[in-house]
């Protein structure tokens, strides 16, 4: 499956059309100073009106799938009641024409942007928001169910609940260790509550999943002090969703790393029976390793602020907080990310060992550079292709080792909002002029038609 992702909030505007009514996303960046020169999504690159031309785009690109997130505020405005027709059209229209054009659609039903009043009721750290969401999965279920196969849940729940909650550079803001820790318990939650709803009104063919952010985490030395430091970012990046969501339990280790901020007796008895559920496939999103000491050492590697997740003086590593983040040596894409596909060959391979019966996706991996129209009006970005190459030529590899990997998204179809540095960083592989909307294809678009086409890795370019 040759696909590529978006999510709404990034890409569709209409923010305030057909009874779509603000989410946590819309008060986060028309409040000033949280997104990179005031940008929001007001308008983005207004797919909700031109979502044809995009399919067709899509088509001329030879895609196979299109992952793309439905959004909660515009289907179901205060988070609760029915559903409003015309949010559910829209979403109706758009799969028409994927299906149409032969590209098989793959909806996430939460990709960030949670309607305002459910954040004004307690968000994601408050109980109520699982089950809210699983009512809206449901509606969403009903009214899509006859023609999508494949679902996620969540995408990226450490972001919601540790940039959202934790750090606070991601909407709603909060920086409340202990509130992050709390929505990472009722993310888990949401999700299996949300697994259930879809199981009862999806049809048995449908698959569902969940797409995780998992860090490849690296210790910078092997002494123990720096393993530890790795242990405990694995604790709380990445087992904190599978242990719940794939193994029905917290791990122990993770309880005793945030032993001084909580005691966990939000969690109740039946929560973990409730977040396993049996899952079709897992999702995995991949951009860059991440290496980490217990304590920083001078000349070696240079450190990153907030463990690499951008500014504000907080941490989003609650219980975690003193873990050292290190910027590898090397090429590095425009947001400051080291290019490492090894990366993504060693998350692949330990899904594979870990669950060796659950089929992987791809459901995110792309990278941002500074692209600019040429003279000519085209669009070259040699390293975005080069960086695509290199982390197809580590999925092939791990395909050939025994991962069982049905599919890759690129990350992004078009150049888009990109959350706290608004529209400062293209990770399109489609150009958008904002000023015009104009969409260009740039030169890893023609490159990834190629391989869609073909099913072949296409040279590099002057490889
Ligand atoms: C992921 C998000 C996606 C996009 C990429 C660059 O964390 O899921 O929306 O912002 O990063």
């Amino acid at each position: 499956m040759w696909g590529a992702a978006t999510a709404a909030y990034q890409i569709e505007g209409a923010a305030r059309e057909d009874g779509r009514t603000p989410s946590i996303w819309d008060t986060f960046s028309h409040t000033p100073g949280k997104v990179f020169e005031g940008h929001t999504g007001d308008v983005a690159v207004d797919h909700y009106h031109r979502f044809r031309e995009d399919v067709r785009l899509m088509k001329e690109l030879g895609l196979t799938a299109y992952r793309f997130s439905v959004s909660w505020p515009r289907v179901q405005p205060t988070g609760r009641g029915p559903a409003v027709q015309k949010g559910l059209d829209f979403y109706r229209a758009l799969v028409d024409e994927l299906l149409a054009a032969g590209i098989r659609p793959a909806v996430t039903l939460y990709h960030w942007d949670l309607p305002q009043e459910l954040e004004d009721a307690g968000g994601w750290p408050h109980r109520a928001t699982a089950e809210r969401f699983a009512a809206y999965a449901g509606l969403v279920g009903d009214a899509l169910g006859d023609r999508v196969d494949r679902w996620t849940t969540l995408n990226e729940p450490w972001c919601s609940a540790f940039l959202g909650y934790g750090s606070g550079v991601h909407a709603p803001g909060r920086t409340d260790p202990v509130a992050a820790l709390r929505a990472a318990h009722h993310l888990n939650l949401g999700h299996g509550l949300a697994v259930q709803a879809l199981r009862a009104a999806l049809p048995a063919r449908a698959e569902v999943g969940v797409s995780l952010n998992l860090h490849q985490v690296r210790p910078l030395t092997g002494t123990t002090e720096d393993l530890d430091a790795a242990r405990r970012i694995d604790a709380v990046g990445n087992r904190i969703w599978l242990g719940p969501m794939l193994e029905g339990a917290y791990p122990e280790d993770l309880a005793a790393d945030t032993a001084r901020l909580t005691d966990w007796s939000f969690v109740r008895p039946a929560d973990a029976a409730t977040a396993q559920q049996a899952l079709d496939f897992l999702g995995v999103n991949y951009y860059t390793p991440t290496l980490v000491s217990a304590v920083a050492r001078v000349g070696v590697g240079s450190v990153m602020a907030d463990g690499g997740h951008g500014g504000g003086g907080h941490s989003p590593w609650a219980g975690a907080d003193d873990v050292v983040f290190h910027q590898p040596p090397g090429e590095r894409t425009a947001m400051g990310w080291s290019v490492d596909a090894s990366g993504l060959y060693d998350l692949l391979m330990r899904m594979t060992r870990e669950y060796p019966d659950l089929p992987l996706y791809v459901t995110e991996n792309g990278a941002a550079y500074e692209d600019a129209v040429g003279p000519d009006g085209s669009v070259d970005d040699p390293e975005r292709v080069a960086y695509l190459h290199r982390h197809l030529e580590a999925v092939h590899r791990a395909v050939e080792s025994g991962a069982d990997v049905r599919g890759y998204f690129l990350w992004s179809l078009l150049d888009n909002f990109e959350w706290s540095y608004g529209y400062a960083k293209r990770f399109g592989a489609v150009h958008v002029d904002y000023a015009t909307q104009t969409r260009t294809p740039k030169a890893s678009a023609h490159w990834y038609a190629r391989l869609a086409r073909s099913g072949v890795l296409p040279d590099l370019p002057g490889a």
